[in-house]
């Protein structure tokens, strides 16, 4: 064999162990090209490596110099392969890059979040401003100071969670009327979102704990003309321009006179359903003029100041907007309920 035939011999080994070797997609694969090209045994190297002894001698350092590079690539490509592969099997199943990406999930208000910033923004136009108070509260800011008498059965419609040494989960967000008294001098407007907690049943209309939204506004001359007019206004801009709303008399002890505020049934336009049990109007707020007592125990002087307050439920509003049957549906969290509703 002369040198040229065993260069050529090489080289058509060479380039077609390199991409066996180098290019296996398992170890399994890499382990039969290892000894299909470089095995002892039957290797096709094995093969090359006796054409080397029909050189002659002259021939002999160059052609065993071009053996000795090839068999060094060669068995460098095979190491690298088996090491990379070994990392894949360790990383657990093969990365398919072509799978389709998944598609994002894109976050939406939860409707009553929709309905609280709702009711914020129209309230903001006429000067109101958010305040926040605990969930955790005294009985004196939930009860006391709010006028109820002491074992007064108003109370029985807040019964609530005690959490021991005073306190409790409040049963209204109208504590926060008192402690915004406190901290600040008339004029006051404010509202104040928050979720309140009663001992009330999970159904179909009520919810252990919910959202409530506080209204207050205190002021020198303030009368019920300013409550009735700053709330049928808020529920035109609401529920729409044509909206009719009606006051019932009512009671609170933190207030005198107090109101209920009704706006005809959105979901049947008035007409009676069974949503509002044929009445063709549902009660969304309590309201009414601030019981001097109240603005007294937060040091307000009440033959100055007047105001009106009240205290809504956005769950209730937002089962009106979106015509829900059944309050649960805003508590479950099911996705397939909340993607046709978030905004
Ligand atoms: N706090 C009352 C309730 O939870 C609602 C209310 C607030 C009534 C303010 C009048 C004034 O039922």
């Amino acid at each position: 064999m002369t040198l040229d035939e065993f260069l050529a011999s090489t080289e058509t080994f060479s380039n077609a162990a390199l991409p066996a070797l180098t290019g296996a997609m398992s170890l399994e694969e890499l382990e039969a090209a290892r000894i299909a090209f470089l095995g002892d045994r039957s290797g096709q190297l094995k093969e090359i490596q006796q054409q080397l002894r029909e050189i002659s001698a002259a021939d002999k350092p160059s052609a065993g110099k071009r053996f000795n590079e090839i068999k060094a690539r060669l068995t460098a490509g095979h190491d690298a392969r088996r090491a990379a592969l070994a990392t894949l099997v360790d990383s657990g199943p093969a990365l398919d890059l072509t799978l389709p990406a998944r598609e994002q999930w894109r976050g939406g208000k939860h409707p009553v979040t929709t309905v609280i910033d709702e009711i914020v923004g129209i309230f903001r136009e006429l000067g109101f401003t958010v305040a926040l108070g605990p969930e955790s509260e005294s009985e004196w800011y939930n009860f006391g100071a709010l006028n109820f008498p002491a074992d007064h059965p108003a109370m029985d419609l807040h019964d609530t969670f005690y959490l021991g040494e005073g306190a409790l989960l409040r049963t209204h967000t109208s504590p926060v009327q008192v402690r915004t008294l406190q901290r600040h001098a008339p004029p006051i407007r404010i509202l104040a979102p928050g979720t309140v907690f009663r001992r009330d049943p999970f159904d179909s209309s009520h919810a252990p704990a919910f959202a409530q939204l506080e209204g207050l506004a205190v002021d020198e001359g303030i009368s019920f003309v300013d409550l009735k007019a700053t709330l049928t206004l808020f529920a035109r801009r609401f529920f729409g321009r044509g909206t009719r709303t009606r006051f019932r008399p009512s009671f609170f002890p933190f207030t005198e006179p107090s109101a209920e505020m009704d706006v005809e049934c959105q979901l049947c336009g008035g007409r009676g359903c069974s949503a509002c049990k044929g009445t063709g109007w549902m009660e969304i707020m309590g309201s009414g003029m601030v019981h001097p007592a109240v603005l007294e125990s937060a040091g307000i002087d009440s033959e100055r100041y007047t105001g009106w307050a009240f205290g809504m439920g956005p769950g209730r509003i937002a089962m009106q907007r979106y015509k829900l049957p059944d309050i649960r549906l805003l508590y479950d969290s099911d996705v397939r309920f909340l993607s046709q509703v978030a905004e």
